[in-house]
C-alpha cells in the first residue's frame, strides 16, 4: 500500500489537538476532506488568531461538482465560528484549480517560496 510520507506527523498533530480533519460524506460515502490545523508556526499560524487550511482534497471523480468549494466554506465559516481573524494555506503554482478555487473563495497570494517540491505560493484570507 502508498502511504503518504507525511502521515506520522499528521498523526501527531491530531493527538496534540493541532490538527481536526473533516470529511464531506454524500450517502454514506467519501467525497471530500480538508484540516484545519491550530498551531504550528512551520505553518504561519498564531495561536487563536491565524489557523492554517491543509490537505484538502475531492475524490477524482467527484471533482468540479461544487464539492471543494462547499467544504472549504464551511471549513472557514467554523475557522470564524472559533474566533480566528485570519486564514493561510500553501498551494503548488501550477495547481490551477486550486489556485483558482482559494482565490474564488477570497485568498490572496502574500509570498511565492519553493521548496523540494518545487515553488508554491502561500495565501492568506481575513476571516
Ligand atoms: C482543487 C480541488 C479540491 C477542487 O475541488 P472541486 O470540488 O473539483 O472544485 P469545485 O467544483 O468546488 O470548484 C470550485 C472552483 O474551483 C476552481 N476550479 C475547480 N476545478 C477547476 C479546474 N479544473 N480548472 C480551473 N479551475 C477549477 C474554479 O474556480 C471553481 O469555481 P467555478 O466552478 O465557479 O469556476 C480538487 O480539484 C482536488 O481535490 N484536487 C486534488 C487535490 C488538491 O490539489 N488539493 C489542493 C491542495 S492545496
Amino acid at each position: 500500500m502508498q502511504t503518504c510520507p507525511y502521515t506520522d506527523m499528521f498523526i501527531e498533530q491530531i493527538k496534540a489537538g493541532n490538527r481536526d480533519v473533516f470529511i464531506l460524506t454524500v450517502n454514506d460515502k467519501f467525497i471530500a476532506e480538508c484540516d484545519l490545523v491550530y498551531d504550528n508556526s512551520e505553518y504561519g499560524t498564531i495561536p487563536g488568531k491565524r489557523l492554517y487550511f491543509s490537505r484538502l482534497i475531492v475524490k477524482r471523480n467527484e471533482r468540479g461538482k461544487g464539492y471543494g468549494e462547499a467544504i472549504s466554506r464551511n471549513l472557514l465559516e467554523l475557522a470564524k465560528e472559533k474566533g480566528y481573524k485570519s486564514i493561510a494555506l500553501g498551494v503548488d503554482c501550477d495547481n490551477t484549480s486550486a489556485v483558482n478555487l482559494y482565490k474564488k473563495l477570497g485568498f490572496t497570494v502574500y509570498e511565492e517560496a519553493e521548496d523540494k517540491d518545487g515553488k508554491f505560493y502561500r495565501m492568506e484570507k481575513t476571516l
